[in-house]
């Protein structure tokens, strides 16, 4: 059984407002490239979609943002707007034909220092076993060390990549990769990423997650084949899911370079 695990960005699916507003043309264009997928390969190779907030809760988490930790009507006001873009993305799948459904990472993850302690996984794989995709997302979860925090969709796709021993990776996005000084850069590796990071632009918007380094930082953690791409364009989700290297291949890998 071979997992993909797909992350699509906020920014892909959502304007970049201080309200939550979502771009539905471009959720049901990544719905339906999903499903072409999902409804192909049938149950044989299992995807795990994963989102981000973009205007669903980088604005609200900066709202509530204080040094004293967020109060609790703040961690419900952050996890009620991207669970309302997690609903969005639902339905247009289930349109599409797609046998998908939420969970929720405040519900079964306990985060320490915003890194994620414990997670509860064993309803994914019973929901893989009966053909269900699973469609997760950046949220607010209980914290040991700060009381609550933020868990980027990057952090958590990279996570249940290792949990799942996950055969790929995909951080759709906005832009075409990791763009150092305008341009593409192929691959990154732990062997030239030191000479890459002063050049990594950063995203645009509120984002109170890390934005393009955050994500290479975390794909670097892992010994797993990983690419960044423009999920803005069409039919680059289709082309990574059907096995195409699009945008900025990651591996955190040492010897990736010889691949
Ligand atoms: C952010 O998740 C989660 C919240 C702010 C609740 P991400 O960091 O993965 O979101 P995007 O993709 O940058 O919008």
């Amino acid at each position: 059984m071979s997992i993909t695990i797909l992350k699509l960005g906020g920014s892909v699916l959502t304007e970049k407002t201080d309200t939550p507003t979502p771009k539905p043309a471009a959720i049901n264009r990544c719905a339906s490239e999903i499903a072409s997928f999902v409804l192909s390969a049938g149950s044989g190779s299992p995807l795990i979609l994963v989102h981000g907030a973009g205007s669903f809760g980088h604005p609200q988490a900066k709202k509530h943002d204080s040094p004293d930790g967020f109060t609790n009507f703040g961690i419900i006001e952050i996890h009620r707007a991207v669970t309302s873009l997690n609903d969005l993305l639902i339905e247009a799948l289930i349109k599409k034909g797609v046998p998908a459904a939420p969970v929720h990472p405040f519900g079964c993850m306990v985060a320490e220092n915003g890194r994620i302690a414990e997670m509860k996984t064993a309803q994914i794989e019973m929901m893989f076993a009966r053909g269900i995709m699973p469609v997760l997302h950046g949220d607010v979860v209980m914290d040991r060390g700060a009381g609550a925090s933020i868990i980027s969709g990057d952090q958590l796709a990279t996570y249940l990549a290792v949990r799942f021993k996950a055969a790929r990776i995909g951080f759709g996005t906005a832009v075409d990769g990791v763009l150092a000084d305008g341009a593409v850069v192929p691959l990154i590796t732990r062997a030239n990423f030191e000479s890459v990071r002063p050049h990594i632009q950063g995203s645009e918007g509120t984002d109170v997650t890390g934005g393009m380094l955050g994500k290479v930082l975390e794909l670097l953690e892992v010994d797993i084949d990983s690419y960044i791409f423009n999920a803005s364009k069409e039919t680059v989700i289709a082309g990574f899911l059907a096995g195409d290297e699009p945008g900025t291949r990651i591996t955190g890998r040492a010897e990736a370079a010889c691949k």
